[in-house]
């Protein structure tokens, strides 16, 4: 056997090899095959061939930061601005739970319009509506008292995607006023509250370095998160980043299946960006070891203003559309969706 399939076997094996090993995996595709089917031979033995699907509502695109590479920063003056209402969000939430979601992923950008009091308020309303599901936000940094108010108000968990674990790769992705420091107190801040927590990062994002996705990935072993998102970084011309490249299809599917080596009880999705810069994005990440989708059940009068990046799938679907379309997809892919909560399994 080759030294790189005997280290991607430890890897399979143990959860872990050393950066050298793990460099040269990332650094070359002619493993992939023997990566990708380790990855869902592990998936298969922690999850079955269940795919656990999310509802994402995406209620606000205001934003009061201004990361270089989003297409909804402050700074981006073209974009029109919406607020969902709270009857707006629980009938998105009803329209949801009919088509047989018990998960509702409500992200936004960091609008203060929605203080803590309203958020608890729509947290409360839907855990009082529906008691059998779960409630993820994704609502970016907030301070512990406030994810603490939402916890008691009834989340039970919370997406934050660290983007990059490399402080001066940070510096590079975001203005000033943020830095890694405080994304890591709010991510072990919920961690200790008691949330099922969700990080991730975006791959190929401008300046990465095989380095960075090697300390991503010991992050994330020092986090321990219950969900791991991650997905291609891709551009927007009303960005900072109009001109960089986007993040590769192959590179992404790598990384998953790295990860689910690594994090074998991982909550992994194929996200919405993976499916949007190749047409079975999506059915490839699940061969690769990821195992949740988040069909958007956002209204579709609003969809295509939540535009982070380019080309994003979805925006001109109905609820119902999305969770069939993803439904055949997950088929065709030889897997089974479904509509529990989805805990993660440790
Ligand atoms: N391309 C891909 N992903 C992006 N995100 C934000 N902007 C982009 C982009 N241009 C990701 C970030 C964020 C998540 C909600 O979307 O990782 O955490
Ligand atoms: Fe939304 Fe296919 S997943 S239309």
């Amino acid at each position: 056997m080759e030294p790189i399939e005997q280290n991607i076997n430890t890897l399979y094996r143990k959860q872990d090899i050393p950066d050298a090993a793990l460099k040269e995996i990332l650094e070359t595709d002619i493993y992939d095959d023997l990566l990708f089917s380790l990855a869902d031979k592990v998936r298969k033995e922690h999850y079955g061939t269940d795919i656990y699907l999310r509802g994402l509502i995406e209620f606000t695109n205001y934003c009061k930061n201004n990361c270089y590479y989003c297409g909804i920063r402050r700074d981006n003056i073209r974009l029109k601005r919406y607020r969902l209402s709270e009857e707006e969000i629980l009938s998105c939430c009803e329209e949801g739970y009919r088509l047989g979601f018990r998960t509702f992923v409500l992200q936004g950008g960091e609008d203060p319009y929605y203080t803590d009091e309203r958020i608890c308020g729509i947290v409360a309303n839907i855990r009082q509506k529906f008691p059998d599901c779960a409630i993820t936000l994704s609502i970016g940094e907030k301070p512990r008292e406030s994810y603490q108010a939402y916890f008691d108000a009834g989340a039970d968990r919370y997406l934050l995607r660290h983007e990059t674990a490399s402080d001066e790769h940070y510096a590079k992705l975001h203005p000033l006023q943020m830095s890694l420091d405080d994304r890591k107190r709010c991510l072990f801040d919920l961690k200790a509250i008691g949330y099922q927590v969700g990080s991730g990062f975006m791959v190929g994002s401008p300046y990465q370095t095989t380095e960075n996705l090697i300390s991503d990935l010991r992050f994330l072993q020092q986090l321990s998160p219950d969900m791991i998102g991650i997905g291609p970084y891709i551009k927007h011309k009303d960005t900072p980043f109009r001109d960089k490249e986007n993040g590769s299809l192959e590179l992404t599917l790598r990384l998953v299946a790295i990860l689910r080596l690594m994090f074998p009880y991982a909550l992994i999705p194929a996200t919405t960006a993976l499916g949007s810069i190749h047409p079975q994005g999506r059915e490839r990440g699940l061969k690769a070891g990821a195992n949740v989708v988040m069909p958007n059940l956002s209204p579709v009068g609003v969809r295509e203003l939540y535009k982070l990046y380019e080309n994003k799938l979805c925006t001109g679907e109905e609820a119902a559309q999305c969770r069939s379309c993803l439904e055949q997809r997950i088929i065709s892919a030889g897997y089974k969706a479904v509509t529990s909560r989805g805990d993660v399994i440790r």
